[in-house]
């Protein structure tokens, strides 16, 4: 049987309430004999400063480095509001992002039939919606240098950020979305402002180019970023795939995600360079949601997100896709048949916990079985 070492972080708030889910997810596998995870627990963010005094401990980014995949809950809360700078709780997640270099980050939004009534779009814009944001997470105008406020000798400031990226950076990440669009319905928007800025030439040219030489059976479509933007919420089921660069992904990957309804149902995956010794990348699975301090506690978490999160990492970590499939279609019956958290639920109409919707994934996984 295949086994699989998967580091688990629930960090804050809900974190730990929704990583509990996944828990009885993973031992389900274990007792069907369909896979085994070696899963290993650590802190992340409020939770690991309260014990080491930084946000993510050496030994656990080093249990990360080492890890299969590092399945991550959330983090922060204002308790730590007035901690140091470097060591507030998104310093967690910013060290694992950079020391593992995850520098593509898929945003999927899918909308559940039995949901799209929650979409701020008609029905049938939404209604079997199923792309993917693929968004370049460790280059742009996030990083690049210069990057400063600086006072002119009139006293006027002048601040800068700079747009930086390098053929290198764009091939990777055009390579991650179009062999992601192989495995669904091969079509790539490449999103980018070509006509205001000179990295949009330049990554519309290096996209074009990694298109033709390597991936030629795969339909390529360029749009700039702001009719992007237009589009997915005119009418977003035009798309498969999309890729774009950190900045444009932020915003086109929100705008993407509230097409499906709530935050407490959106997964995510941040993935690495391919070893090519092993084939196998480095990857950080995580719920988009946050901790969550005004639900944390009271089990009203959602755990649908973090559970596809781990759907992911049975996908694109571990090779297991008909076991993600599996999850999916497990969660969407789950859904089909009414049940509903807090945050997906009607108002006034009855809601179940954190525990019972996990509970009741479960027993619709066995079913199917
Ligand atoms: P949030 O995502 O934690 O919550 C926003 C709203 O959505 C809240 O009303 C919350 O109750 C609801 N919500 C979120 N996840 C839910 C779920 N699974 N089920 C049901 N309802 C859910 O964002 P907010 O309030 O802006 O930030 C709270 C804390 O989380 C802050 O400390 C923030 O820095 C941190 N944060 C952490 C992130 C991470 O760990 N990756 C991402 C975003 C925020
Ligand atoms: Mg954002």
């Amino acid at each position: 049987m295949a086994s699989f070492n998967l580091l688990l972080l629930p960090g804050d708030g809900i974190g730990p309430e929704v990583a509990a889910e996944v828990e009885k997810l993973v031992k389900w596998f274990d007792r069907q004999g369909l896979a085994r995870f070696e899963v290993e627990h650590d802190l992340v963010g409020g939770a690991a400063y309260d014990a080491h005094g930084a946000a993510i401990s050496d030994a656990a980014m080093a249990r990360a480095e080492a890890a299969d995949a590092v399945l991550f809950g959330a983090v922060g809360g204002p308790k730590w509001d007035g901690v140091p700078y470097a060591h507030r709780p998104e310093a967690g997640l910013l060290r694992l992002r950079k020391d593992l270099g995850l520098f593509a980050n898929l945003r999927p939004a899918i909308c559940y039939p039995a949901l799209a009534d929650a979409s701020s779009l008609k029905r049938e814009h939404v209604e079997g919606l199923d792309i993917v944001i693929v968004r370049e997470l460790t280059g742009g105008v996030y990083f690049g240098e210069p990057k400063e406020i600086v006072t002119l000798e009139n006293g006027e400031k002048r601040a800068v950020d700079t747009q930086l990226y390098t053929t290198h950076e764009i091939e990777r990440i055009a390579r991650v979305a179009f062999e992601l669009a192989a495995r669904r319905r091969n079509h790539v928007a490449s999103a980018e402002k070509r006509n205001v800025m000179r990295t949009g030439v330049l990554w519309n040219e290096v996209v074009t180019r990694v298109h033709k030489d390597e991936y030629p059976g795969a339909r390529l479509e360029h749009v700039l970023a702001d009719n992007c933007a237009m589009q997915l919420v005119r009418n977003p089921k035009q798309y498969d795939v999309v890729v774009t660069d950190n900045l444009f992904g932020d915003i086109l990957s929100d705008v993407a995600a509230m097409l499906t309804g709530s935050l407490g149902m959106l997964p995510s995956a941040s993935l690495g360079a391919e070893d090519p010794a092993t084939g196998k990348r480095k990857a950080l699975y995580e719920p988009v949601h946050g901790s969550a301090p005004d639900i944390a506690g009271q089990g009203l978490a959602n755990p649908i997100a973090m559970l596809g999160s781990f759907g992911m990492a049975l996908r694109y970590s571990f090779g297991l896709v008909e076991a993600a499939d599996r999850l999916e279609a497990a969660i969407a019956s789950v859904l089909a048949a009414g049940l509903r958290t807090r945050d997906i639920a009607a108002p006034g109409a009855n809601a179940v916990s954190t525990g019972e919707m996990g509970d009741a994934v479960v027993a619709a996984l066995a079913k199917a079985a």
